[in-house]
């Protein structure tokens, strides 16, 4: 096998988002504002949409670079029809040790059986609120959250890895940090604190509303003691600490306060099959018209290992001085590119 490839910045890539599609049946404020992403807003459209044919020819390119872990995202992936045959070909056609999926839970419970017979291994659901109506306005919705919550029991009961992921907005839901932790404590699922952060263009974020994770963290130990504990894989990018009192753990995703770029090592694939080597990029490699415009798998795997190796991307690391300098820096929408 060749060498890994390494990034300009000494890191190798380990670790694949997919997003397989740009819509969502939730118009989370933070994510995808109703204003913005209304009925008039310009999806992708089904031949600019990787074919699932052509996610696992990319996947595979990835996978010879190095990359262990896969996880599948949105928008909603789960509104993906294909979803269970695109994780079995992960699965079985590239071998990924790690498939995980990324989902606000709506839809999770009646496709349970099929993601599990395909050979899911992980699932991070997104719960911002127990309150039912603080919910419903956080989900932009008013979906009742109690779906979601049976739908985390019915994973569990599945056998899936669940994780559960929480943004904290001052003023908003960071009143609940206590009330969730008790309620996921109470279930051995860790629940994964993340600091609002200033992806996309749209999503009016000021620092006045991010709520500091070693704040989080004082608040939830005052209640129950925790001990810091080391990442479950190098690159997490969640900080983990576990109750002292043996019910399991929670983690901080502190890209603003903490951040965490010198161990990133996480490629990002839009549904329109563009590479971004970073969350806070405008512009993606066109890797699926390089794919379509005839390439084998050596082409492919020579062009995508190019692009790592020029990448020198470390946003959260520049972000104090690239706000302080006003320099308004485009981005690409979360909900495009998958987080
Ligand atoms: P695990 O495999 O369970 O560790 O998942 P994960 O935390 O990598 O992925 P998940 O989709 O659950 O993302 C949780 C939060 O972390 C989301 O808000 C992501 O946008 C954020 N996140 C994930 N990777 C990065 C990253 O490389 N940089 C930044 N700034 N945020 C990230
Ligand atoms: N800041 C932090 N996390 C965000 N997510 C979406 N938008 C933001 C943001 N602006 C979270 C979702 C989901 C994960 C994939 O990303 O809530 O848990
Ligand atoms: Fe909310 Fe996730 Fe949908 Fe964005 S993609 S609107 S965060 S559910
Ligand atoms: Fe990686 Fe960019 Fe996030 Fe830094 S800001 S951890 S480089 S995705």
């Amino acid at each position: 096998d060749a060498p890994p490839i390494h990034d300009i910045h000494g890191r190798p890539v380990r670790d694949l988002r997919i997003s397989v599609t740009d819509r969502c049946n939730f118009r989370c404020p933070y994510c995808m504002p109703k204003e913005v992403f209304g009925p008039g807003y310009p999806f992708l459209r089904d031949p600019q949409l990787m074919a699932t044919d052509e996610i696992v020819r990319i996947a595979g390119a990835f996978v010879r670079l190095g990359v262990e872990k896969i996880r599948l995202t949105g928008g909603e992936p789960l509104l993906r029809a294909d979803l269970p045959t695109l994780i079995a070909r992960l699965k079985g056609e590239l071998g990924v040790p790690d498939v995980a999926l990324t989902t606000n839970g709506w839809l999770l419970e009646r496709r349970l059986d099929a993601l599990r017979e395909a050979g899911l291994d992980r699932v991070n659901v997104s719960v911002d609120s127990l309150d039912p109506e603080r919910a419903g306005r956080m989900n932009g919705q008013g979906l009742d959250s109690r779906r979601v919550l049976s739908a985390i029991d019915a994973a569990v009961a599945a056998g899936l890895h669940v994780k559960i992921n929480t943004v904290v907005q001052r003023g908003v839901n960071d009143g609940e940090i206590e009330t969730m932790a008790a309620y996921f404590r109470e279930r051995g699922l860790p629940l994964r604190f993340i600091e609002f952060m200033d992806v996309g263009n749209t999503n009016h974020w000021e620092g006045s509303q991010v709520v500091p994770a070693q704040d989080i963290v004082k608040r939830v130990a005052a209640r129950w003691p925790l001990d810091p504990v080391g990442p479950t894989y190098r690159g997490e990018v969640a900080r983990r600490y576990r109750y002292r009192d043996g019910a399991g753990e929670i983690g901080l995703i502190a890209s603003i306060t903490e951040p965490f770029c010198a161990d990133c090592h996480r490629a990002r694939l839009s549904a329109d099959g563009k590479l971004y080597t970073c969350l806070f990029t405008a512009l993606g490699w066109d890797v699926l018209g390089c794919l379509r415009s005839g390439a084998d798998d050596a082409a492919l795997d020579h062009y995508v290992g190019r692009i790592w190796a020029g990448r020198r991307d470390r946003y959260s690391d520049e972000r104090a001085e690239v706000l302080a300098s006003g320099e308004a820096r485009p981005k690409a929408e979360m909900s495009y590119l998958g987080g």
